[in-house]
């Protein structure tokens, strides 16, 4: 089969991290015979300084005609000081909602290999863990075309006040809640409704709509928990949770808190998918939009130091979710396993970084590289 990519390197470390994930979808590509074509687009910091804004239409048209995007990350204090709409963030905001990707799955899995790599103690996990295993997994439903992201905001005349509206229709909150609900019923089947409904009418709203989906599901159990309790119980005891479903700027925090959990932020994949019904779903496969969870993260651009395995199973997620390839998203991540059993760290993920551990500290290129070899059955390096 032919598959059409979208692909935005982005900025910072962006090209940096998307490049190896190329190379591993070309890679399983030529093993399971299957044709990955990109189409290589602009949008973020090098948009605007090339285009004059962080989202060109042809980018966002270009986008929706491809079968799934690939994106790195956008951003830098090169266009900081720029304001609210021309911000390079504008572009990562207009594709969500431009290809109407409103389901952010985010999972956030201690690998045994990184076990040394989490803060938390072992006591901690194991205790939470129902097997006693010091591991966690996790998988974070963002919602991600709503809220407090895409609500009314402004300023007063005088520039003396600002504001954002948190605001969420029923229908939002049902389609993402069954997207959490279908990957519950796959998984450990429970299923946690984070808000803040102590508080917040919106959050009122999310509950009532959880009880009605609920019950179409009556082999996954729902929990609420409150946010602020939330951001407790993910360190005390992240065993407890399979599926939390939550807001957008809810899970905007609680996933960056999940990723340290794992390791390093530079781990987390992210998937971003629309509706199977909605017009812009290719063969039955919802549009989907694919990025590391971490930012452009400017102070590691040029180095070659940047990780990037949070991209490679980005992309294996492309290939999981988009185009329905469950062996070939197994095979990078069986690679990316393969590689780190064999010691192999980019230097955050490392427990130091004079190889003291029996690690040993790739850059970038060379982190890719293995992953290739893993795949290709080749020997490390
Ligand atoms: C993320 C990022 C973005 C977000 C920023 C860069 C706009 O933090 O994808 O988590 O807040 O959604
Ligand atoms: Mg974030």
């Amino acid at each position: 089969m032919k598959y059409a990519i979208a692909l935005i390197p982005g900025d910072g470390i962006g090209p940096e991290v998307v490049g190896p994930a190329m190379e591993a979808l070309d890679a399983v590509g030529d093993i399971y015979g299957h044709v990955f074509n990109y189409v290589e687009l602009e949008a973020g910091g090098n948009a605007i300084d090339t285009a004059g804004e962080p989202l060109p239409e042809n980018t966002l048209e270009a986008a929706r005609e491809c079968d799934a995007l690939l994106l790195g990350a956008v951003g830098g204090p090169k266009w900081d000081a720029l304001p609210g709409h021309l911000r390079p963030e504008r572009a990562l905001l207009g594709l969500r909602a431009g290809l109407r990707v409103f389901a952010n799955l985010r999972p956030a899995v201690l690998l045994p290999q990184l076990r040394r790599a989490c803060p938390l103690k072992d006591e901690v996990l194991i205790k939470s863990n129902p097997e006693g295993k010091p591991q966690f997994d996790v998988l974070i439903v963002r919602e991600l075309t709503g809220g407090l992201y895409f609500g009314e905001q402004g300023r007063s005349n005088d520039n003396k006040l600002a504001f954002d509206t948190e605001t969420y229709a029923w229908e939002e909150i049902e389609r993402v809640l069954r997207t959490g609900y279908a990957a519950a019923a796959v998984r450990r089947k429970k299923l946690c409704v984070v808000d803040k409904a102590n508080v917040l009418e919106s959050s009122r709203l999310w509950r009532e709509v959880a009880a009605a989906v609920s019950e179409d599901y009556p082999s996954v159990e729902t929990s609420y928990m409150y946010v602020d309790n939330c951001a407790m119980q993910l360190i005390r005891s992240p065993g407890q949770f399979d599926v939390i479903v939550t807001s957008n700027l809810f899970g905007d925090i609680l996933s960056d808190e999940a990723s340290v959990l794992t390791g390093s932020i530079g781990m987390l994949p992210s998937a971003s998918l629309g509706s199977p019904q909605d017009m812009l779903a290719k063969d039955g496969h919802p549009m989907g939009m694919y990025e590391p969870i971490h930012g452009s993260a400017p102070d590691l651009a040029g180095k070659d130091i940047a990780n990037p395995l949070g991209t490679i199973l980005s992309a294996a997620m492309m290939l999981r979710y988009s185009f329905g390839l469950e062996q070939e998203a197994a095979a990078i991540e069986a690679g990316v396993n393969a590689v780190l059993d064999a010691g192999f760290r980019t230097q955050d993920i490392a427990q130091s970084n004079d190889g003291s551990e029996g690690e040993k500290i790739l850059g970038t290129k060379a982190m890719g590289k293995a992953v290739l070899h893993a795949l290709e059955g080749k020997e490390f390096l």
